[in-house]
């Protein structure tokens, strides 16, 4: 997967871009706040329509305006051009001047994994943080999963607003809330097995990765869910236990909607003891480990975005992680400082200085 073209009208600090990347490397270089995270933003707002900041989509229309677009044109077995028209209406998407009705048959197309600065909130934050981003991964490998967790989400409504309506009445037995329950734990315990599955094979090239950057051996991922080691017959057996305090809580208490993951260091929890620098290492092995399974798995490998990767990184780290690098993957860097690439050599990039929303310079390095 490689994009060569990106356009945005009216995007963020952005006019009018126009811009050819480079089928390797690209380094976005600039000031703070000349829009070096709003070009990467674009390129992500292509592949899923939405932004990674935890913002509405009228942000992304430059200020004064009425709506953006962003559009590009993107090389996988073959070339296709899409585009993300957002107005304060809604959004419009199209591949190849189609449109295309439904966003969710669209976002699967340009698979991305991105790293940015806030996505240490998937070790920091709740348990609910790490399930949405372990969601969108799963998802972008396997829309099945995206529509039995849709199918999941309605049944638990169903079922906790049905569990408040027995409460009222006084009742404890129900056939009803059996067939609810039973069609609940039937969808969990496939999310259940896709997650497992999921984080048992991105373990497998967890620990290389955060070795070959930190030089420190034992990162593991711990998936923790209620359908953990328990038959279908054992969980429909733990919610009858429960019955009575989800009755009082009126909601559904165990499930995978509850589920978590931890990252362990030398079997500690990154979350309670490790540095600033191990979670962000953690995290950058997570992502490269990412990349590698959705090649194994889907034959090719998805875009790269690192924002301000380096930032807080001693150099020892920030070497290792370009050592890290393929050409086979292409990837986008944004930096405030050029020094940590002066040295890069192992292939061809291009490289654009960035200045209040304009592409200044762009320069192709070595072959
Ligand atoms: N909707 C918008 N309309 C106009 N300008 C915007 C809009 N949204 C953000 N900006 C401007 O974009 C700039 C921020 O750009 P961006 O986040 O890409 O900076 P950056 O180059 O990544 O900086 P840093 O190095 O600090 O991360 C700010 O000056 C901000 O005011
Ligand atoms: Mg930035």
């Amino acid at each position: 997967m490689k994009i060569e073209t990106l356009k945005l009208i009216h995007f963020r600090n952005y006019e009018k871009l126009e811009v050819t990347f480079h089928p390797t490397l690209n380094l976005i270089y600039g000031k703070n706040g000349s829009g070096k995270t709003n070009l990467v933003e674009g390129i992500y707002v292509l592949a899923l329509t939405r932004s990674f900041r935890l913002v509405g989509d009228k942000t992304l229309i430059l200020d004064g305006k009425e709506a953006c677009k962003v559009s590009g044109s993107v090389v996988n077995r073959s070339k296709s051009m899409f585009s993300v028209l957002i107005s304060k209406d809604g959004k419009k998407v199209k591949v190849d001047n189609n449109s295309v009705a439904k966003i969710s048959d669209y976002i699967a197309k340009i698979p991305i994994v991105l790293f940015h600065p806030d996505d240490l909130r998937f070790i920091k934050d709740t348990p609910s943080t790490r399930r949405k981003t372990l969601n969108i991964s799963i998802s972008l490998m396997n829309l099945e999963y995206l529509k039995v967790l849709n199918q999941y989400k309605v049944l638990l409504k169903q079922r906790n607003a049905y569990l408040k309506q027995m409460a009222i009445n006084g009742r404890l037995t129900s056939d009803y809330l059996s067939v609810l329950t039973e069609k609940l734990v039937d969808t969990g315990m496939y999310l259940y097995q896709k997650r497992k599955k999921y984080l048992e094979d991105i373990s497998k090239y967890l620990n290389e990765f955060y070795k070959r950057i930190s030089t420190v051996d034992g990162l593991k991922l711990e998936y923790i869910s209620d359908y953990s080691k328990r038959s279908r017959d054992e969980i429909l057996e733990m919610y009858e236990k429960n019955l009575q305090k989800d009755l009082s809580f009126g909601k559904t208490n165990l499930g995978v909607h509850t589920d978590d993951l931890r990252f362990l260091l030398k079997e500690k929890d990154l979350k309670e003891y490790g540095s600033e620098g191990q979670q962000k290492n953690a995290i950058i092995a997570y992502k490269f480990s990412e990349l590698e399974l959705f090649k194994e798995k889907m034959g090719s490998y998805p875009l790269f975005i690192l924002d301000d990767l380096f930032s807080e990184l001693d150099e020892e780290k920030v070497t290792n992680i370009l050592g890290l690098l393929s050409s086979q993957i292409q990837t986008f860097i944004t930096t405030t400082d050029l020094k940590h690439f002066l040295t890069l050599d192992r292939f061809p990039y291009k490289s654009f200085l960035i200045d209040k929303g304009r592409i200044v310079e762009e320069k192709v390095h070595g072959r």
